[in-house]
């Protein structure tokens, strides 16, 4: 598990009540880095491609219809492990039992409102960073912080 790359969309619920620096600022704060960024209003073409393993799920018009509702911010970010580490700050799908302590945990109660996306294998992030990402929107950069939000002192950032 060495350095990746992740997808993570706070979804129109987080947008419009407010949460954006909040969520951001906790995955700052957690180590993560931004390397992309985009707020946008999702496209029924794009939310069906994104969606499409959901399409025969009786959820998924209505989580097309919310996703396309209003914007979205569509963040990119890099760490070791960052796919599962997102997740985990995640928490459960459903606000109503996601832990406190996660995102959902602590902001929602709705169970289709659920705040955020995250990507939740290497192949998905790979796959939905294309989709959002146009070539050259990711910002390969050096953070000032690196060597003390990692031990830099060996062959990969530990
Ligand atoms: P996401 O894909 O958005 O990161 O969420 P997830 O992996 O935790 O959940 P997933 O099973 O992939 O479901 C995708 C999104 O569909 C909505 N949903 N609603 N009402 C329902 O039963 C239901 N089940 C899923 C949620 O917005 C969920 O995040
Ligand atoms: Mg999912």
């Amino acid at each position: 598990m060495g350095m990746e790359q992740t997808l993570i969309i706070l979804k129109p619920d987080a947008v419009q009540r407010g949460l954006m620096g909040k969520i951001i600022t906790r995955f700052e704060e957690k180590g993560l880095k931004v390397v992309g960024a985009k707020f946008m209003q999702i496209s029924q073409e794009l939310a069906a491609t994104h969606y499409s393993d959901h399409r025969e799920r009786p959820f998924y018009a209505g989580l097309v219809s919310f996703m396309t509702s209003s914007p979205v911010l569509v963040l990119a970010l890099e760490g070791v492990g960052a796919i599962a580490v997102c997740r985990s700050m995640m928490g459960a799908t459903f606000g109503s039992q996601a832990a406190s302590g996660t995102i959902r945990g602590d902001y929602g109660v709705s169970n289709s409102f659920n705040l955020i996306h995250g990507s939740d294998s290497s192949e998905a992030a790979i796959k939905e960073l294309g989709l959002f990402f146009n070539d050259g929107e990711l910002i390969n950069w050096n953070r000032a912080s690196e060597g003390w939000v990692y031990d830099l002192s060996g062959d990969e950032p530990e």
